[in-house]
């Protein structure tokens, strides 16, 4: 298997998971650096949110953004008026450029959904020429999540299943502190530096959080639609519960942070 990640519904994701990528992809950039002229790669583009954050951030030669999603892919080409951007189905860990192709690639919010994600580092160092970049984000589910934490942890005190599910969802691959930095470092990439980035997710209620989970959208809501109406029905109150936390139901934010790491192509 080389993707964990299921896919539902491009707009689901967007509600899910989009809005907040479209907040982080700046902070990425910034720590990826961009220079004008570059030819840059996007792995795992999902509904663009990087590959367009990208084209507006500087004069770009070209930006080729692939994802392992047909369902993402063709979101994303109808999102696409830009000549510079080319997006196309394919896998992180058989990328289909030849070595040296970019200056940068780039990968936000994927590689913990890549079983392999050492290959993927390893693909991506192969396709940047010499001197170039790598950089990944993913986000810390376990100790930086505070708002999918609360749902996971409501679903793991109420049965064994979810147990599981918060045990799968806490380890993901490149979680760990310094465990990206590991990875980028064996995979022969050299001054490679990690840090954090946070954004911050704001609910305006209820419905807004639990929307896109109850639709199935990732991995929370692929859980929620493994259950039964009953179990469903008491998933919900005890994680609404969780949400007002004893205030009226409304807007409530929540801090997120992602793990960041970037590696020169000696
Ligand atoms: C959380 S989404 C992030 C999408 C986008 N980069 C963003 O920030 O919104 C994870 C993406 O990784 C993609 N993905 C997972 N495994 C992959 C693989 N082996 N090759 C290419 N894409 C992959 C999924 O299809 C999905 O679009």
């Amino acid at each position: 298997m080389t993707s964990s990640f299921t896919v539902h519904d491009a707009s689901g994701y967007e509600q899910l998971m989009g809005r907040w990528s479209q907040k982080l992809a700046p902070l990425f950039i910034d720590f990826a650096g961009l220079a004008n002229g570059e030819k840059i790669l996007d792995v795992g583009c999902g509904t663009g949110s990087l590959t367009f954050a990208l084209a507006k951030a500087a004069d770009l030669s070209e930006i080729a953004a692939i994802d392992y999603s047909p369902i993402f892919v063709e979101a994303a080409n109808r999102r696409n008026t830009d000549p510079r951007i080319t997006i196309r189905q394919a896998d992180a860990c058989a990328l289909p450029f030849g070595a040296d192709t970019f200056d940068r690639a780039l990968a936000l919010l994927v590689l913990h959904f890549v079983p392999e994600a050492g290959k993927a580092v390893g693909e991506m160092r192969r396709v940047v020429r010499p001197g170039g970049l790598v950089a990944a984000a993913v986000w810390d589910h376990l100790g930086g999540m505070p708002g999918m934490r609360m749902m996971i942890d409501t679903v793991a005190a109420l049965g064994e299943g979810g147990r599981q599910l918060r045990s799968r969802y806490c380890f993901q691959p490149m979680m760990q502190p310094g465990e990206m930095k590991r990875t980028f470092v064996e995979q022969g990439l050299t001054d490679v530096i990690e840090t954090e980035l946070l954004v911050r997710m704001d609910y305006q209620n209820f419905d807004d959080y639990w929307a896109p989970l109850a639709a199935g959208e990732g991995p929370l809501g692929k859980y929620v639609s493994t259950l039964d109406a009953a179990e469903r029905s008491r998933t919900e109150i005890a994680v609404r519960d969780a949400y007002e936390a004893g205030r009226r139901d409304g807007p409530r934010s929540f801090a997120n942070v992602a793990w960041a790491c970037r590696g020169n192509v000696p």
